[in-house]
């Protein structure tokens, strides 16, 4: 108890020991002690040691005859320890059921927004028909352009709860991420012009690293985006900053995904804005889903960068003075690359409406309005189109047409047979003509089956890109 002699602590009152917190608890029990002369079960309580620290000690007390006075014997025993492990392990089972609720939610928004994104393709693929139709007066076509409008706002949310997901496509690069910012330079100061005054540092010579060009954008975006709308006051400034830096473990725990990542060099971007802040209260959850503190926000900003970021096997972290600012931090893996690869843009064709040949394509998609939406704009083409709900469907027309069909489209995420499945199936029977495969989530794994995929689509796509994709393909095979 922090004292050298027992001396010292005769002639005082007991409850000198007792932490202020404990006092009246250990009264009541004196009290029960002596009166009922009954003994006390052991209790947890913190003591103050003649130090002034504090020991959480488990106490029993008993009463006993001394000197034929009816007297207390109260021993206890320092647990300090025990409750400090008993602490720890109470820190990892909220961390862990952290994980698993964030695991959840992330499976809900990737779930939602994947059902979501089929519906606006729907939504979205009806309105680019109708605008097809010439006779449509100006007013329909002025109250087309806003549901497209609003339709692509829904489908850019979708893409953000997707991305929080991890779920979704990825196509990664060896970038060079001074030239992904670089590029975004223009539309940044559009979108910030009237908020703050911006500010680029890009180190000219970074390493590359292993990303999707594209979803680094959107990390960029939301980040800004979130910088300008935090500043109250016309001083509004924000700086992108990137570099190299050699991380050690202590530097990584800062970030989130830290404890996943090994020390090394990494590549960062920091966003540093001197607006409102964020309070710890607040700080801590701004990654969550769906936490916002903005009238009009979604929460789903920082939750698709720390999808988009996790995905990359990296990390992010913030640091904000209430007040002063804040500054956010991404770090990415450095790639052994030493040339940046940039993803193959197919060349558009000059008139992607005029079929390239007369061919039969199987349209394999289990949601009706999409598949509607497909195949009919691949008949306005000049397309003859075959529609399959499901894999089963689709193999029964592959055994009725065989080889006159001519390419496939093949949905990937289906009920029952699914669009790997199906693939393979395809293959086993003998089709060995081109498929492209679509999906909202990731490419999926078609390593182990011969006869890959021709190309991937990403969902939502719109009428044009299938278009474009299906000319493609049948084009490489003339
Ligand atoms: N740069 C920033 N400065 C102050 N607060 C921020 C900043 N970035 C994010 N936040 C806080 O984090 C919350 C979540 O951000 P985000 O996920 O992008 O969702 P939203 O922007 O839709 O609110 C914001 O509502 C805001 O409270
Ligand atoms: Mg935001």
């Amino acid at each position: 108890m922090g004292g050298t002699d027992p001396a010292e602590f005769l002639g005082r009152p007991v409850l000198d020991f007792v932490h202020p917190d404990y006092r009246d608890l250990v009264l009541a029990r004196m009290g029960r002690v002596v009166s009922n002369g009954v003994d006390l079960a052991p209790m947890r309580e913190r003591f103050i040691g003649l130090d002034g620290r504090v020991v959480d000690v488990e106490v029993v007390a008993s009463t006993i005859e001394l000197d034929g006075q009816p007297a207390s014997l109260v021993s206890f025993r320092d647990v300090s320890e025990r409750v400090r492990e008993e602490e720890r392990q109470r820190t990892i089972e909220a961390r862990l059921r952290e994980a698993q609720k964030l695991e959840s939610l992330s499976l809900l928004a990737g779930g939602v927004a994947h059902d979501f994104n089929n519906l606006l393709m729907g939504i979205l693929g009806n309105v680019e028909l109708l605008g097809l139709e010439v006779d449509l007066p100006e007013p329909a076509r002025e109250r087309l352009r806003t549901i497209e409008r609003i339709g692509r706002r829904a489908a850019e949310l979708a893409g953000q709860m997707l991305a929080y997901s991890g779920r979704t496509h990825q196509e990664l690069h060896h970038a060079d991420l001074s030239r992904v910012v670089g590029e975004l330079d223009e539309l940044l100061r559009a979108s910030t012009r009237h908020k703050a005054e911006l500010e680029l540092v890009l180190e000219p010579d970074l390493p590359l690293v292993h990303a999707d060009a594209v979803q680094l954008r959107q990390v960029v975006l939301n980040l800004v985006n979130n910088a300008a709308e935090a500043i109250d006051h016309d001083q509004g400034r924000i700086v992108l900053r990137t570099g190299l830096a050699h991380l050690d473990g202590a530097d990584l725990q800062r970030f989130e995904f830290g404890d996943r990542l090994s020390p090394g060099p990494y590549v960062f971007l920091e966003v540093a804005d001197n607006g409102a802040g964020i309070g710890p209260e607040n700080l801590r959850r701004v990654f969550e889903p769906f936490f916002s503190t903005r009238m009009d926000g979604r929460g789903l900003g920082l939750a698709a960068v720390l999808g988009i970021v996790r995905g990359h096997r990296g990390g992010v972290a913030v640091d904000s003075t209430p007040g002063e600012g804040t500054t956010f931090r991404v770090i990415l893996p450095v790639s052994d690359a030493e040339e940046a690869s940039d993803p193959v843009r197919p060349v558009p064709p000059p008139d992607v409406v005029q079929p390239v040949v007369p061919a039969t394509i199987l349209l394999v998609e289990d949601e009706h309005a999409v598949r509607e939406v497909g195949a009919t704009l691949l008949r306005r083409a000049g397309y003859e189109v075959l529609e399959a709900a499901s894999g089963r469907e689709a193999l029964a027309l592959h055994q009725e047409y065989g080889d006159e069909i001519a390419l496939v489209v093949l949905d990937r995420a289906m009920p029952g047979i699914d669009g790997t499945e199906t693939l393979r199936r395809l293959r086993e029977r003998g089709f060995d003509g081109p498929i492209v495969v679509c999906s909202g989530f990731d490419k999926g794994d078609f390593d182990d089956i011969d006869g890959a995929p021709a190309a991937f689509l990403p969902k939502p796509y719109t009428g044009s890109e299938l278009l474009r994709v299906v000319w493609n393909v049948l084009d490489e095979r003339r």
